[in-house]
């Protein structure tokens, strides 16, 4: 996939800013248009607990974080200015939010994490920090002064006895006021300080990179359900040893073999590991909601081309092997034929089907019976 953003091509855009350092492009988005409003952001705030208010004054205590979900009159008693609400996994919730994420799609699917949205009021901020993770910050309405440094985000830098990361001592290095459609694009660990203006909305696309830590203790935990772990140490045909306090070379070697047996020993069992773990949906994501569509039914809607849409919080992907297509489905693995790949690449490529891209696609008796089940287990559903 290519596009520009601004005077920028994507692929320079990868080659050289991607992970590297921090880009500013103006009208990155031109004509950028917030699909919600700020009272539907903090209408969304009401509905889910992902979302944060922080006051750096007016409130408790410097820089307090209020934690929703909120209700109406969280919103009643906050100060004039210095305000910010803040929305994690917007995107789960809406697909028109899904929609702004498109053009950010030549970083693959699985390396997203989500659309963040915050409103703030003059003066509003969350402070001089920085992230774990990449971030593209798209100004959405009104303006935000943006402040960056190299200096470095030490632990001794920050303020003391706060919930949230701000840096004690910041000195900005390069500074710019943005407005609707201007984008800043930033690696991780940049420190960064934005600041509101006037009533402003920013978007930020935000993305996963996992902890190895972590991958290792999913990998672990899924392979401890396997019972080939229940297999016991064994030693027959010891050698004499003299000392009864020594762990020998041998019996090294063999523990060690006998721990290291316990992971996956080929590439291909880590694959579909990886297609599971990296399509399973975030922890707190609500469930899918299963239908009990028949097929029949099925073709009647197709019939009065209905549009079908991606659930907004599910995750597909998929990868090749050899003649075989691993699809995952948030975090269900099915087996396809190469031949239909065209189709797998149609359900992973849009958020949303309608009957001009599936009419043809879905005369196919394979593909009608994958987007029944899809559309059973609720991974897909129709817009009424
Ligand atoms: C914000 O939108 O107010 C904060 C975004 C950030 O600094 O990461
Ligand atoms: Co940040």
């Amino acid at each position: 996939m290519s596009g520009m953003f601004g005077d920028i091509s994507v692929e320079e855009f990868l080659r050289d800013y991607w992970q590297k350092k921090p880009l500013l492009i103006r009208q990155a988005l031109p004509g950028f248009q917030s699909p919600i409003t700020q009272d539907e952001l903090a209408g969304l705030a009401c509905e889910t607990d992902a979302s944060r208010i922080v006051i750096e004054k007016g409130g408790k205590c410097p820089w307090e974080v209020r934690h929703g979900a909120f209700d109406d009159d969280s919103f009643a008693d906050l100060p004039e200015t210095h305000w910010t609400l803040l929305v994690n996994d917007t995107d789960q919730h809406l697909p028109e939010l899904k929609a702004v994420m498109e053009p950010f799609r030549f970083i693959p699917d699985w390396r997203v994490d989500d659309l963040m949205i915050s409103f703030a009021v003059e003066g509003g901020s969350v402070g001089p920090h920085m992230d774990n993770y990449d971030v593209f910050l798209i100004q959405a309405q009104g303006q935000r002064r943006w402040q960056i440094t190299t200096q470095p985000a030490t632990p001794d830098n920050f303020l003391p006895d706060l919930e949230l990361r701000i840096m004690r001592e910041f000195q900005p290095e390069q500074e710019w006021v943005v407005n609707p459609g201007d984008m800043l694009y930033l690696p991780p660990n940049v420190p960064h300080y934005g600041v509101a203006l006037n009533e402003c909305m920013t978007y930020s696309v935000g993305f996963r990179a996992p902890l190895q830590s972590d991958m290792l203790e999913k990998l672990v935990d899924d392979l401890l359900e396997e019972p080939r772990l229940q297999q016991r140490f064994r030693d027959e045909g010891r050698s004499l040893q003299e000392h009864p306090g020594e762990l020998t070379e041998a019996d090294m070697d063999r523990l060690i073999d006998f721990v290291l047996d316990a992971l996956p020993q080929d590439t291909h069992a880590l694959q579909k590991w990886l297609g599971k773990y990296l399509s399973e949906p975030k922890a707190d994501a609500e469930a899918p909601e299963p239908s009990d569509i028949s097929k029949a039914e099925l073709a009647k809607l197709i019939t009065r081309k209905k549009t079908f849409e991606k659930t907004p919080n599910i995750r597909f992907l998929y990868f090749l092997s050899g003649s075989d297509i691993y699809f995952f489905t948030n975090g269900l693995q099915h087996i396809l034929p190469i031949e239909q790949l065209d189709f797998v690449r149609f359900l992973c490529s849009s958020n949303q089907y309608k009957h001009a891209g599936y009419k043809d696609l879905l005369q196919n008796k394979e593909y009608l019976d994958l987007f029944l089940t899809l559309i059973q287990e609720g991974l897909i559903y129709i817009n009424e």
